[in-house]
């Protein structure tokens, strides 16, 4: 790629990306996956394909059950707090569970503040767990420090759910907390009701 065609592709606006129907049935036993999960913090900057990164967010927090818009993961008072943004070499993107769409939110290779270790700069995929903290409903008996623990098991089991997704499909992948939180919640314009819970780096191992 010449200077001047690599500035192109990097100025390029991020476009909304529509994923391929995921897979809802099928893959290795689940044990097997149990067996495989492990954190690993080496990554190929090869790209996913698209029907592996649809596979992994419809696995993460995609709608499972379409009649009631039940999700893959459970949520404390199924408020569904968590949005999960997809930080790719393109740019930052929400994912949409409803259509299986990648909705463009800024443009650009931001990377780097998904994470706060040099892998992610590199990795292909950068997943930041957000949680909408206007979503929740707090009685009075729950304290602030209650929902905030209850929006961050929503967001685990998010999280697990990606590990698995990882573990029984040959890619490497680890949980983070370090995310640039100041920083990215500017770039993706979230609103200060918004906390970041995690991030999670995805990838194929390097060649050996
Ligand atoms: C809440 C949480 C936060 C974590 N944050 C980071 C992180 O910021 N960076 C990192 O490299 N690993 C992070 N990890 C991964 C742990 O270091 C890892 O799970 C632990 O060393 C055990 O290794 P294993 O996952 O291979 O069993 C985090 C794990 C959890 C559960």
């Amino acid at each position: 790629m010449t200077a001047l065609a690599l500035l192109l592709f990097t100025l390029a606006p991020a476009e909304l990306i529509q994923l391929p129907a995921p897979p809802t049935q099928g893959g290795p036993p689940l044990l097997n996956a149990l067996s495989a999960r492990q954190s690993a913090r080496e990554f190929s900057s090869r790209p996913l394909p698209l029907e592996t990164l649809s596979a992994l967010l419809w696995s993460a927090y995609g709608i499972n059950r379409p009649a009631t818009g039940g999700r893959t993961a459970p949520s404390a008072h199924n408020w569904q707090t968590i949005d999960v943004y997809v930080v790719l070499e393109t740019g930052i993107y929400l994912y949409e569970p409803r259509t299986q769409r990648l909705l463009p939110v800024a443009s650009g290779d931001h990377r780097p503040i998904s994470g706060t270790q040099d892998f992610v700069n590199t990795a292909p995929l950068n997943v930041v767990l957000v949680a909408d903290m206007s979503k929740t409903k707090k009685s009075a008996e729950d304290s602030d420090a209650d929902v905030l623990s209850w929006v961050s098991i929503e967001a685990g089991a998010i999280s697990q759910n990606i590990a698995l997704y990882c573990a029984a499909n040959g890619l490497n992948s680890v949980v983070r907390a370090g995310v640039q939180r100041p920083a990215f919640a500017k770039l993706a314009g979230l609103p200060a009701t918004s906390r970041i819970i995690l991030g999670h780096t995805v990838g194929f191992p390097q060649k050996k």
